[in-house]
């Protein structure tokens, strides 16, 4: 028994250590696993019980359970980092937990604790630690990715919320989301798909979110784009997010602008940090609306210098241009994406303990 709690059930056949080695040499995103899982089990009699680490392998969902038919269905992203002494540590978990339990409302899912949330990631890391791949430099972004998701499992065709839901937090080693590293990517505007509208579950991370954009992500990548914008689905005027993705605009002036929440827009945890350490570092950090028209004004002009996309996965992203059926935004200088970089180098110093901790964001797993 863990000391969150869980009763831990070894995996009698973990992967051999020189194919681990393998895997974390150059792991790619979200295709290796570890040897473990996190469970517990919620029923609407009983609540949460039932706290295990488990071996990693496939579940066993009768063909009627809710999720496959009506996607009652919630995840996160979050990252363990190894420190230089080998120590392991997550970032911010408390707003992943909380964003979980706000998920979890929207999707007429049970709310899970802080401490059974960051209890489930220490018990499986206390079986997993050796999955965390240790970054060969600091320009390196290794890490091991956990996905916490819930599931309405009850065996019902009936539409309403199920009387039987699991939680699990699997584990896949991870290097950048993009194939190009940390080279700009091209994005799509999709003229026609909406990722959210208001009253929507925009601000869930709920896997339809996820399925709703690929249509449109298969659209961009007809067109070698990386990724999809989306605008407002009432105005088709403001840009709100990417497939997968928060987006940032550096202005010359110092300016570093983030579309507003609004409730359509998923509330991002690299999103939130950046806007805390680009005040400190002299920016001015502004959440408001902004149109696909400033966009297109600011990069002809040269007012906006920069565009990057970020999210636990894709960290700090550049965006290279922006394009759609009839045009392409591409910025007017080349800025070298001085500030997304030094941002970037800040998050993921902080993140892998090469710099102070002065805001308690470091969690040890
Ligand atoms: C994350 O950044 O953790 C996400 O869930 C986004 C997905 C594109 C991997």
């Amino acid at each position: 028994m863990t000391p969150s709690g869980f009763d831990i059930r070894p995996n009698a056949h973990p992967k051999d250590a020189a194919l681990r080695e393998t895997i974390l040499e150059n792991p790619g995103f979200g295709r290796h696993f570890s040897d473990h899982m996190a469970h517990i089990r919620w029923t609407s009699d009983v609540g949460w019980h039932g706290h295990e680490v488990r071996p990693y392998g496939p579940l066993t969902l009768d063909p009627a359970a809710a999720v496959l038919h009506y996607a009652q269905e919630i995840f996160e992203g979050i990252k363990a980092y190894r420190h230089a002494d080998g120590s392991v540590w997550t970032f911010r978990p408390e707003k992943n937990a909380e964003r979980f339990r706000a998920s979890a409302r929207r999707l007429a899912l049970p709310e899970l604790s802080d401490e059974d949330f960051i209890g489930s990631l220490k018990a499986l890391l206390s079986q997993d630690n050796v999955w965390v791949p240790t970054p060969a430099s600091a320009a390196e972004e290794s890490s091991l990715y956990l996905r916490p998701f819930m599931i309405a499992s009850e065996t019902f065709l009936g539409v309403r919320p199920s009387k039987e839901v699991d939680y699990y937090v699997i584990a896949s080693p991870a290097a950048a989301y993009f194939k190009g590293g940390v080279n700009p990517v091209s994005i799509w505007l999709s003229s026609h798909y909406k990722r959210a509208a208001s009253g929507g579950t925009g601000y869930a991370k709920c896997g339809g979110n996820y399925a709703a954009s690929l249509a449109a992500q298969k659209e961009a990548e007809a067109h070698d784009c990386a990724q999809v914008a989306f605008l407002d689905a009432a105005e088709n005027k403001w840009i709100e997010e990417l497939g997968g993705m928060n987006l940032f605009f550096v202005y010359k002036d110092g300016r570093i602008v983030t579309p507003k929440l609004t409730g359509t827009i998923l509330e991002g945890v690299t999103r939130d940090s950046i806007l805390e350490l680009a005040r400190d570092q002299g920016l001015t950090p502004e959440e408001r609306h902004i149109s696909i028209d400033e966009w297109r004004a600011g990069a002809a002009s040269g007012e906006i210098t920069e565009v990057f996309a970020c999210g636990t996965a894709a960290v700090i992203t550049p965006v290279g241009e922006l394009r759609s059926e009839d045009e392409g935004i591409r910025l007017k200088a080349d800025s070298g994406g001085e500030v997304g970089k030094r941002l970037r180098k800040e998050l993921l110093d902080l993140q892998y303990g090469r710099s102070e901790d002065t805001r308690n964001w470091l969690t040890r797993l």
